[in-house]
């Protein structure tokens, strides 16, 4: 048996690489069964799982199989089965559960868009607006409700996570608002408006998105009186005036879409503005398989890629700024402290 330990040589490691969508398609399968969350930490018979999760048994049993040669769930020796590290993130209510992301990267835009890589690497466009007619997010937005709902979800686990950490590095002692682009639901602007009592945080993101920002930053919550929420298109305008400007996250779309972001931050900031640029890098993370599979994934969808430190330091000084630090927030996240030369 194939296990995960071991490393097959390459005939078998090249079929088992061209059979990876089997692989995705797996851990995508036990996600929507709730499989992880159906399992407790007692080995469990699969007829048990099955009438739990509502499926036949010998197609669970046959799905748990694929997945454990992975690491995802074990099968003991009397045929039960347990779960792993891995499997555990599958949990909706694991502290780091991994669940929201694990859908959100095979939801099934994606399974019409990977079969169009080779026509996005010869053009380097973005297939989706081929796919479907019209951009990423409002394609998203408009006509895949239950995908944007999976996205938010992803970007609020991983906003949860990664917020409190840019706040903690974060120094805005010396300023009275912020304003984070692209903020998604506020997790960052919460968290700023928490460290500091007195700054003011606005969140800007397209409509549908901030309509779910955190009840805490809406009407009625406890930040509510120091927050602005404002629905729009940061590419077309970045109507707010701020001390700080935060985007983490957005870099990652097209060229232009990045020119016009930052050439919108420059001209609402002016002269000296604090702009934090916080994104994920291709050469300095530990997780290479990851980020260069994302990395093509922004191909596809936005046409967009994930930076090297020299593009992204590229992206903002040929925008007007001037790059001050560039320090870690986690291992996988880097800010970019920059200022507006003017
Ligand atoms: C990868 S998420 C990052 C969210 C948040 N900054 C974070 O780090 O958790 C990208 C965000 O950009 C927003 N976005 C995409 N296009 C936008 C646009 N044209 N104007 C404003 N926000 C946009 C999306 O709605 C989404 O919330």
């Amino acid at each position: 048996m194939t296990t995960a330990e071991t490393a097959p040589p390459p005939p078998m490691r090249l079929r088992e690489l061209v059979f990876g969508a089997a692989c995705a398609a797996a851990v995508r399968a036990a996600a929507r069964l709730g499989v992880a969350d159906a399992l407790t930490d007692r080995p469990t018979a699969v007829e048990d799982l099955a009438a739990t999760v509502k499926t036949e048994p010998k197609p669970l049993r046959r799905l748990l199989r694929a997945l454990s040669c992975y690491g995802v769930f074990a099968e003991q020796p009397d045929g039960t089965f347990t779960h792993t590290d891995m499997s555990r993130l599958l949990r909706e209510d694991d502290p780091n559960s991994l669940r929201a992301i694990a859908l959100w990267c095979t939801e099934p835009w994606t399974w019409d868009a990977w079969p169009k890589l080779d026509e996005a690497v010869r053009t380097g466009n973005n297939v989706v607006e081929s796919l479907y007619g019209k951009e990423f997010f409002h394609y998203l937005n408009e006509d895949a409700p239950e995908s944007a709902d999976v996205f938010n979800r992803a970007m609020t686990r991983s906003s949860e996570q990664s917020a409190r950490e840019v706040a903690a590095l974060l120094d805005l002692s010396g300023a009275s608002s912020v304003a984070d682009l692209g903020g998604g639901q506020g997790h960052v602007v919460a968290c700023l408006l928490d460290k500091y009592p007195t700054l003011r945080g606005s969140l800007l993101d397209l409509p549908r998105v901030v309509e779910n920002a955190l009840p805490r930053l809406r009407e009625g919550g406890d930040l509510a009186d120091r927050a602005e929420i404002v629905p729009g298109d940061v590419r077309a305008s970045v109507p707010v005036e701020a001390d700080v400007y935060v985007i983490k996250n957005i870099l990652e779309w097209d060229d232009e879409s990045t020119a016009r972001l930052l050439g919108n931050v420059v001209k609402a900031g002016g002269k000296g503005t604090r702009v934090i640029v916080i994104e994920n890098l291709v050469d300095d993370t530990p997780s290479m398989r990851f980020s260069t599979a994302m990395d093509l994934l922004l191909l596809l969808n936005v046409g967009g890629a994930k930076h090297t430190t020299e593009s992204m330091v590229g992206r903002l000084t040929s925008a007007g700024l001037a790059v001050d630090d560039i320090r870690p927030v986690n291992p996988y996240l880097h800010a970019f402290e920059c200022h507006v030369v003017g």
